[in-house]
């Protein structure tokens, strides 16, 4: 008798690049057998990289990117939070640099009444990442069970953990591979990655914060609201109010950059107190998710409540507990030396008077990475404790020998590096020509007519 013929196989990851990379469209069946393959760790790391290099170049087509969406939502379980009666809302931004609103928002927006069940990422790239910035509190678990994100949600309305074996674990994969392979930048992949986590929270609304300037993924705003169109309608297909606001990344939000430091700040913003533009923007997006929450009737109306909870010590109150819900030390919130902090500080000053004209913003979040605050391959540590102060602000005044940043390191070589990259990132000039720009640029999605 003939030996049995092995079953005829159906999928190969090798004609599902080449058909991309030749420009091709995937069927529904070619993107699920790839995310599902690669999810069960039956394709290797270096097809799946070729993959994303063909698609960074040459792009999907819109039921491609739905296809790509579903089967990583797909790949693991959609959180049933339909026990909570309070609206659950939900915020995630493209990703920036010195961008830690998820921070302030998730415990502000709980203290209004609204849950706020948050999957978010680690670093991606030059840009920093929530989980990433959690973590340097002493002790806190990111890396909770569905059952103990619920535990927590139900507590006390708020709850930001990473991506599990079981919600969205193709993107987990995914998201580390693209952040070394170069391939983060297209707006196909960052919906599917984004959506995908968002979609499984089980939440009714979401306020996409797309970022836009020199330290986005997205450098113009034409390519920004691109990428919001995309989103917005691939979260609609799913019967959520997703709102998508385009806002600036043109130079670090805030003044901290790097987890510890980023901590800091946050807790800064819940006491009323710390930058402008990043207690602006917390605001604005407070606003809109109390508003597509139902508690407040405008976003106008739940930018004023959202002041009133930061002013009345509620919202700081909710993130300690979030906090110490996931296990993590609440004592670091009150007192920022229990929080971890490089061992060395080196100054760099402005060498002429004059204005900060612009300031190169991906380089600053590249300097970043370089001090060990992110990563530049996947099994990288991140040092929790190293990062940059920005003493200046576009458009402000400066004289020779200012200081304009603080950078605070561990290994001296890393820190030359940073420093470098640092002082090209500056530009001052004797007068100043640029207008400043807008923070919140532009308001997408049908959820925000009328606001
Ligand atoms: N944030 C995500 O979650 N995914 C991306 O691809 C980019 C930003």
């Amino acid at each position: 008798m003939n030996p049995t013929p092995a079953p005829a196989q159906t999928f190969r990851a090798i004609d599902v690049i080449r058909k991309k990379r030749d420009g091709g469209e995937l069927s529904r069946g070619e993107v699920e057998s790839l995310v599902n393959s690669y999810t069960r760790g039956d394709i290797p790391d270096y097809q799946v990289s070729a993959w994303l290099m063909a698609v960074v170049l040459r792009g999907m087509t819109r039921a491609e990117t739905a296809a790509l969406t579903d089967a990583m939502l797909h790949s693991g379980e959609v959180v049933d939070l339909s026990s909570l009666s309070a609206r659950k809302v939900d915020k995630h931004s493209t990703g920036g640099v010195g961008d830690k609103t998820s921070l302030v928002l998730a415990p502000l927006v709980a203290a209004a009444g609204v849950a706020v069940p948050m999957i978010s990422g680690r670093g991606l790239g030059h840009t920093g990442g929530t989980l990433d910035k959690l973590e340097a509190i002493p002790g806190l678990n990111v890396n909770l069970s569905v059952a103990q994100f619920c535990r927590v949600l139900d507590i006390c309305g708020c709850a930001i953990i990473g991506q599990t074996a079981e919600i969205a674990p193709a993107d987990r994969k995914l998201y580390a591979l693209r952040d070394v392979t170069g391939t983060v930048e297209s707006p196909y992949l960052i919906c599917a990655s984004i959506m995908s986590k968002k979609l499984a929270e089980g939440i009714d609304a979401l306020v996409l914060d797309v970022k836009t300037g020199s330290g986005a993924f997205m450098k113009n705003e034409k390519d920004a609201a691109f990428l919001a169109e995309l989103m917005v309608e691939t979260g609609e297909r799913m019967g959520k109010q997703i709102v998508a606001i385009i806002t600036d990344m043109d130079q670090p939000l805030g003044s901290m950059i790097g987890n510890a430091l980023e901590v800091v700040e946050v807790v800064e913003i819940l006491r009323g107190e710390g930058p402008h533009d990043l207690r602006q923007l917390c605001l604005e997006l407070a606003g809109w998710m109390l508003h597509l929450g139902q508690v407040a009737d405008t976003v106008a109306d739940g930018r004023k409540q959202s002041e009133k909870l930061i002013a009345s010590g509620k919202a700081l109150e909710r993130f300690r507990q979030m906090v110490e819900l996931q296990g993590g030390d609440p004592r670091a919130i009150d007192d920022p030396k229990k929080l971890p902090r490089a061992p060395h500080t080196m100054i760099l000053s402005s060498p002429k008077d004059g204005y900060l004209a612009s300031l190169q913003c991906e380089q600053v979040g590249t300097a970043c990475v370089i001090l060990g605050g992110g990563r530049e391959r996947k099994e990288d540590f991140v040092d929790p404790g190293v990062g940059i102060v920005l003493h200046k602000k576009v458009g402000e005044a400066v004289s020779a020998g200012e200081p304009l940043a603080t950078i605070y390191y561990t290994a001296e070589t890393r820190a030359a590096r940073a420093r470098g990259l640092l002082e090209e990132s500056y530009q001052i000039t004797d007068s100043l020509a640029r207008a400043d720009r807008a923070l919140i640029h532009r308001v997408i999605g049908k959820s925000g007519e009328n606001n």
